[in-house]
This record gives C-alpha cells, structure tokens and sequence, in this order.
C-alpha cells in the first residue's frame, strides 16, 4: 500500500457524528461520501451503488458523475455484490471487466453494504495512486459500511 499518514478513528468518530439522529439513507450515504471524498488523502472518487432487481444503481457520491447501471458480476462492483465480500484491486488495469468511470482511476476497493443477509449495495472508493488500499483502509470501509447499513432506514 502507499503509505499515506491518516487518523481512520478521527474519521469514524466524525462520520457517527454525521450521521447520529437521521436514519434517512440518502442523507447518509451522501454526508459519509462526501466525508470520505474530502478527508481520505489520495482519493477521487467515494459513493454507493444500490441493488435494484438484478443490477446496482448508482446512488450518492463525491467525485466526477459515474456510470448508472452496472449488472450484477460485471466490474468490481458488481463482482463485490455478487460475492457478497470485499475487493481490493490495487491496480484497476489488471482487474479483468473493470469498468472504468473515471480515466483517472488506478486502485479501488469496494465493500459490500450488508444488512443480516440483506444484500444493499456497495460502497465503492476509487484512487488516482496505485495500490492505494491495504489493510487499514479495508478495515476503516468495512467500518464505514457497516455505519452506513446501521445507522440508516434502507
Ligand atoms: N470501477 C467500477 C465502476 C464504478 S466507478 O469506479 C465509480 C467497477 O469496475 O465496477
């Protein structure tokens, strides 16, 4: 991973601040987004993708406007939904199907959005650097997910 100095509990301590008393899930999701966009170093692309029928739709972000629909098993997203689990791809190019919404993407991670087994959608973190995302950043995701899925009425 590329070492970038970051505080991840100043993060989450701030985004439980953003979201503490509304359980509106656009609110939310476009507070935590725009949270993630502006105080992660190194990223320039953060949103959700939400599950309708059989694909993800693109739902609040931060960063340049993005492709709507992506199938289900198409792309890290939606391979992420589909396995139900984190993918850290530390180079986009090598991932097979990656679909690629802004030219400056190099690294991404995508985390499901998990209610029990109530399969949401994915929050999607995309870099400019390569390798941006190691253990840290996959544990303070996974975090920031399951705030997201929590604290709000889907
Ligand atoms: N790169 C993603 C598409 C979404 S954009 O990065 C915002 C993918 O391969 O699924």
């Amino acid at each position: 991973m590329t070492a970038i100095a970051f505080d991840g509990e100043t993060l989450l301590a701030q985004a439980a601040a953003l979201v503490d008393g509304e359980r509106d899930w656009v609110a939310n999701a476009a507070n935590l987004a725009a949270l993630a966009g502006t105080q992660i170093p190194g990223l320039n692309w953060s949103g959700i993708y939400l599950l309708r029928g059989d694909e993800l739709v693109l739902g609040p972000f931060y960063g340049k406007p993005a492709c709507v629909r992506i199938a289900l098993g198409s792309g890290v997203c939606g391979t992420a939904a589909q396995r139900r689990e984190t993918i850290v791809v530390p180079d986009v190019h090598a991932f097979p199907g990656h679909i690629a919404c802004d030219p400056a993407s190099q690294s991404e991670i995508v985390v499901p959005l998990l209610d029990d087994d109530r399969l949401i959608g994915v929050l999607d973190i995309d870099s400019p650097v390569l390798n941006r995302f190691g253990e840290a950043e996959r544990t303070l995701f996974e975090s920031l997910a399951t705030l997201l899925v929590r604290s709000s009425d889907w």
